[in-house]
């Protein structure tokens, strides 16, 4: 039995293309800044985003704690939407290390106004934190993959800064958002102060993310990233991949979405499965199965037994992201696991 496993698109294994360029890139102390590789890496991303510069990071949950650090004073606030990555899935870092606390915006899945930040920024009184940093995500992770448009970003992003706060996206995903709505990532950036993105999601790297914005950001998110252990020697090898990534693999993303459009088509055809259709605008899809009558976890535990492998997302959703190495017909097998595992299908070999 071949497993298919849409946990998520952080399974992705390194291309081939990648392993070489691991092989043969220059490697130097990138605390010193004598990494060839991470320089180029940071000079191409800065590039694509239209950003002063970049910086190498070792992960997600890290390239967002340094953003809010260098953008934010101990007691500060963050905007950010109610099931952000940042404040559902980062473990509280804000407030453990960073010293920042939450005021949560509600989302219409994940996309939020600039009328929405004005009234939820605090005024001048001694008794409020100051709101000093409004946080987005894009893709939504939570809401199912969807997408900003750069004209929601900028109207957002507006209201943030006429408040008199800096923006930093979560953008794990945001080369996703770009291929989706057929615009450069640097549209996105030149509403906002910061820009997280992911190298190990869909891009397929191995390890690591970057930070892009101005220089002067940079150069203090540098010392923020020493301080919570990500000064990295030879890091080279984790910034080659990430140079094939930036430069090959982006557009193919466009496959992994028409893979997810595929499956919800395959799975709207269940009547025990629904999905929130206009969500799916990238390459997650959220299905609610409480009309199966199991709850989320015993429908991940027959789809793991018939070798499919998909997150628990809430006590009656599951999620399934496509990815590289996933194929149509990964999707056919996919739907048919389903419909196999439905109560309602007894013989275990339905029609799909
Ligand atoms: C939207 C979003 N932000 C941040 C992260 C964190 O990335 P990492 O796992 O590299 O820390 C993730 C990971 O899934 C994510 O989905």
């Amino acid at each position: 039995m071949r497993t298919i496993d849409l946990r998520s698109d952080t399974v992705t294994l390194p291309t081939r293309e990648m392993l070489e360029a691991i092989t043969q890139a220059g490697l130097g102390d990138d605390v010193y800044r004598e990494d060839p590789t991470v320089n180029e890496l940071q000079e191409l991303a800065a590039r694509t985003f239209g950003a002063e510069d970049a910086l190498l990071v070792t992960s997600g949950t890290q390239g967002n704690l340094v953003a809010m650090m260098t953008h934010c004073c101990r007691g500060d606030e963050v905007l950010v939407e109610s099931e952000a990555h940042i404040y559902y899935y980062e473990v509280g870092n804000m407030a453990a290390v960073a010293g920042i606390v939450p005021r949560l915006i509600k989302g219409d899945r994940g996309v939020f106004t600039g009328e929405q930040v004005r009234q939820a920024a605090r005024g001048r009184d001694i008794h409020f934190p100051p709101s000093r940093l409004l946080a987005l995500e894009n893709t939504h992770n939570r809401a199912g993959g969807s997408c900003w448009t750069p004209a929601q970003m900028a109207d957002a992003a507006k209201a943030a800064h006429e408040m008199g706060m800096k923006v930093h996206i979560d953008g794990a995903r945001i080369f996703n958002a770009a291929v989706a709505l057929g615009v450069p990532v640097s549209e996105y950036m030149r509403h906002v102060d910061s820009i997280q993105f992911c190298l190990s999601k869909g891009l397929s790297c191995p390890a690591g993310s970057m930070l892009v914005g101005s220089r002067e950001f940079i150069e203090a998110a540098r010392k923020n990233r020493k301080m919570v252990g990500g000064g990295m020697r030879q890091a080279g090898v984790i910034a080659a991949p990430g140079i094939v990534a930036l430069n090959t693999m982006v557009a193919r993303l466009a496959e992994d979405h028409a893979n997810a459009r595929r499956l919800v088509d395959k799975l709207e055809v269940l009547d025990e499965i629904v999905i929130d259709r206009a969500s799916v605008q990238t390459n997650i899809v959220v299905a609610d199965v409480s009309a199966t009558g199991m709850t989320a976890a015993e429908f991940k535990a027959r789809a793991w037994k018939k070798g499919l492998l998909v997150s628990e997302f809430g006590p009656a959703s599951v999620r399934f992201v496509t990815h590289r190495g996933i194929t149509a017909e990964d999707i056919d097998q996919v739907a048919m696991t389903v419909e196999s595992i439905l109560p309602a299908c007894r013989s275990g070999a339905c029609s799909i």
